[in-house]
């Protein structure tokens, strides 16, 4: 297994950062993820804008144009490959004596990137259906950003996992924000789907945007709007949507089944036209 670390490509086990990395210490960093299905990346560019986005939000200056990234990534998942997962990456600010203010501005940003091989398309729990449970959002107030302190997410996903479940919905003053790591859809009985609007409250889902294009496309009416538990629980359809999970069909939200408890037929026709725009 190839790694991508600060200008090169390097086995895994030869990747090393220092201790006084800034990723490290303060989770100081951001981070992006692409898939990769049949040895391409899917929907690169937004994913590439986003991480840009995210580096000039909190003031780190982006190692690489679009174009070198790609260049990069498609290195690193031809070295590597993979055929089917996903390219992550990360850039923090950098190694420097411990301070919480910014190290000088002339210090190197850490970049690495890695691949991991995954099935995405064929992926079983798409075709049973995914069960989700709702937590509360634990998080900061700029989820907009791609940020590499996921304490909340890592404590969110565990509660899911430890009721045996794939997803956990984040909830804030009784709405739906987000999934732990996905964006989080309803169907309304009379054939509406609903997610909540972009803010500051969540991150702007890549696939969300794709999904949404899709479901206008063929005629679906998307109301950006927030949306409550007790709705979510009364939903003819929900799902999310991530780069890994493509658009995930739930079957249940805190144990009620959702629907006839089945995926239904708008998640599994957006999952399909998914697939074709990625291909
Ligand atoms: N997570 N919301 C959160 C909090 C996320 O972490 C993610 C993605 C999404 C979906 O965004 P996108 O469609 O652009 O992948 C929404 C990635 C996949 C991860 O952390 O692994």
């Amino acid at each position: 297994r190839i790694v991508y670390l600060n200008g090169e490509f390097l086995p895994f086990d030869q990747a090393r950062v220092p201790v006084m990395d800034r990723g490290f210490l303060f989770a100081d960093g951001i981070y992006e993820v692409s898939a990769i299905i049949e040895g391409r990346l899917v929907d690169n560019a937004a994913h590439l804008a986003r991480l840009d986005r995210s580096l000039g939000e909190i003031g780190i200056r982006n190692p690489h144009d679009a174009a070198e990234w790609e260049r990069l990534q498609t290195e690193l998942v031809a070295k590597n490959g993979v055929v089917e997962g996903l390219v992550y990456m990360q850039v923090t600010r950098g190694v420097y004596e411990r301070d919480f203010a910014f190290p000088p501005a002339d210090t190197p940003p850490t970049v690495m990137m890695f691949t991991q091989a995954k099935t995405v398309i064929a992926n079983t729990l798409a075709e049973t259906g995914a069960k989700v449970v709702t937590v509360e959002d634990l998080r900061w107030k700029r989820r907009d950003i791609k940020s590499v302190a996921l304490l909340a997410q890592v404590l969110t996903k565990q509660a899911a996992a430890e009721a045996g479940v794939a997803e956990a919905w984040m909830v804030e003053d009784g709405a739906v924000t987000e999934g732990s790591s996905s964006t989080a859809f309803i169907a309304t009985k009379d054939g509406r789907l609903v997610t909540r609007p972009l803010s500051t409250a969540l991150l702007p889902g890549i696939t969300r945007a794709a999904v949404m294009r899709l479901a206008a496309e063929t005629g679906l009416t998307v109301e950006e709007r927030l949306f409550s538990v007790d709705e979510a629980h009364a939903a003819s359809e929900a799902f999310y949507t991530s780069a890994s999970a493509f658009v995930m069909p739930v079957v249940a939200i805190d144990g009620r089944p959702i629907g006839e408890g089945v995926p239904g037929p708008v998640a599994r026709r957006l999952r399909e036209l998914y697939i074709a725009m990625a291909r």
